[in-house]
């Protein structure tokens, strides 16, 4: 899968022991899962879920999905065996929790080389600590590297901030995050929203997201998904604004000039560029969405 041309609207957590949960994730309409072994998983269950989500993931069924597994970090007592375990089901992507530096992401690189099993794997960085915003450059470069997803719970607690509805105590942390991905053409999915029965709050700060650059935002219940969606993918104003700045551009470049003029807008060839990727995105998630 080539992970840039994959939409990833809506990431859905679920957690790797809720075997209801697993099977219900085939019927809906996410662009993307993440399988958690992590912080979803209670201790005592950290060993048979991770056998569930292996035998699940080898039998299929998730479709066009893109399928990430959070496995837990090296530094506790499962993050070996978890990837030992998923290994054999050839994940498309591991999902590393609390990524500090870039000597984080190497060991896991190697352990990926080591295994046939493994050689499409791509890494994905959980971007949740102080020092890993602070390193988030270093670790976008690191080896395998495909994917950012911000763990905005975690960071909140770090940092010591207030949860407020318009994140300004983690903007800051949100856009060095963005940029490092950016820089590194990696994908990059917003944090969640806790309060997972307030469609109200979850519009706003996915409006908020995609405003930012993000290309899409976790998620932890299937009421969220419609939302992500709709608010993430092109809009149908955004659509006809991109198909009429590249008519209103071959129009200009027609008649020898470098620019032209739409809604009483400038747009020059970088705003094609941005119009021609708009369409690109629009025709990648009706694909998927035929699929
Ligand atoms: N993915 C897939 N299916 C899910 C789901 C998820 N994250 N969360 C709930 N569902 C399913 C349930 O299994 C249930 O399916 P069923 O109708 O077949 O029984 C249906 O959606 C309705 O669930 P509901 O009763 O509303 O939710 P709940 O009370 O069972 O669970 C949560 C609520 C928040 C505990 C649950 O959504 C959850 O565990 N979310 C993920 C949390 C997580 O992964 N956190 C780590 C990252 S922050
Ligand atoms: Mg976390």
């Amino acid at each position: 899968m080539d992970h840039r041309a994959h939409p990833y609207r809506s990431v859905l957590y679920i957690p790797g022991s809720k075997d209801r949960a697993l099977e219900k994730a085939k019927t809906l309409p996410v662009d993307a899962i993440i399988f958690d072994l992590e912080d979803a998983v209670a201790m005592d269950e950290k060993a048979s879920a991770r056998t569930l989500l292996a035998d699940t993931l080898s039998a299929g069924g998730y479709g066009p999905r893109a399928q990430i597994v959070r496995i837990n970090g090296f530094d506790t007592a499962w993050g070996a065996e978890d990837l030992d375990v998923i290994a054999a089901a050839k994940p498309q992507a591991i999902l590393l929790p609390k990524v500090n530096s870039a000597a984080d992401i190497g060991p896991l690189a190697e352990r990926l080389d080591a295994r046939p099993e493994t050689a499409d794997t791509t890494i994905w960085a959980m971007m949740e600590t102080p020092l890993g915003i602070m390193n988030a450059l270093e670790i976008a470069a690191g080896p395998r590297m495909a994917g950012f997803v911000m763990g905005t719970n975690d960071l909140a607690k770090d940092l010591g901030t207030r949860s407020r509805a318009d994140r300004e105590p983690l903007l800051t942390s949100l856009q060095l995050c963005l940029l490092a991905a950016r820089a590194h053409e990696l994908v990059c999915v917003d944090g969640v929203y806790n309060a997972f029965k307030d469609d109200d709050g979850l519009q706003r700060e996915c409006d908020q997201g995609r405003d930012m650059g993000f290309d899409g935002k976790t998620l932890i219940h299937p009421a969220q998904v419609a939302i992500a969606n709709a608010a993430f993918a092109p809009s149908e104003a955004e659509i006809d604004l991109a198909r009429r700045q590249i008519a209103a551009f071959d129009d200009a470049t027609a008649a020898g000039q470098g620019v032209a003029v739409v809604d009483g807008r400038i747009v020059e060839n970088l705003h094609v560029e941005t119009a021609r990727a708009t369409l690109a995105k629009a025709a990648a998630i009706s694909k998927l969405e035929s699929l």
